[in-house]
């Protein structure tokens, strides 16, 4: 088992959920994070911190959120670990509630 960050976290990049994770396990892409599934420890504490509630355990993950658990592991292993909080991107008021984001994913 492990944690995704989901569609929702794009173009918001709040960074809460990092602040929280005792494995600092969260990788920072441009405008999105991930969650490296080999570093985390389910601890879950991450995923009330989400202002847009983008983590979910992967067992819980909705089914049209299903590519992410692949994307989450997949660019893990690209992405930097990102270890201290920063603001949300400029973009986070303006995309918190829009849908079907993920052609805005940059990697
Ligand atoms: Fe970190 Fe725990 Fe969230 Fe995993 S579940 S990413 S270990 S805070
Ligand atoms: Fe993204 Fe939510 Fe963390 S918006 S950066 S998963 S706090």
């Amino acid at each position: 088992m492990t944690y995704v960050v989901t569609e929702s976290c794009i173009k918001c990049k709040y960074t809460d959920c990092e602040d929280v994770c005792p494995v600092d396990c969260f990788k920072e892409g441009p405008n999105f994070l991930v969650i490296d599934p080999a570093e985390c420890i389910d601890c879950g504490v991450c995923v009330p911190e989400c202002p847009v509630d983008a983590i979910f355990a992967d067992t819980d993950v909705d089914v049209s959120q299903h590519p992410y658990i692949a994307l989450n592991a997949e660019l893990s292993m690209i992405w930097p670990t990102i270890l201290k909080k920063k603001p949300q991107l400029e973009t986070a008021d303006e995309f918190k509630d829009v849908k079907n984001k993920r052609d805005l994913l940059e990697k």
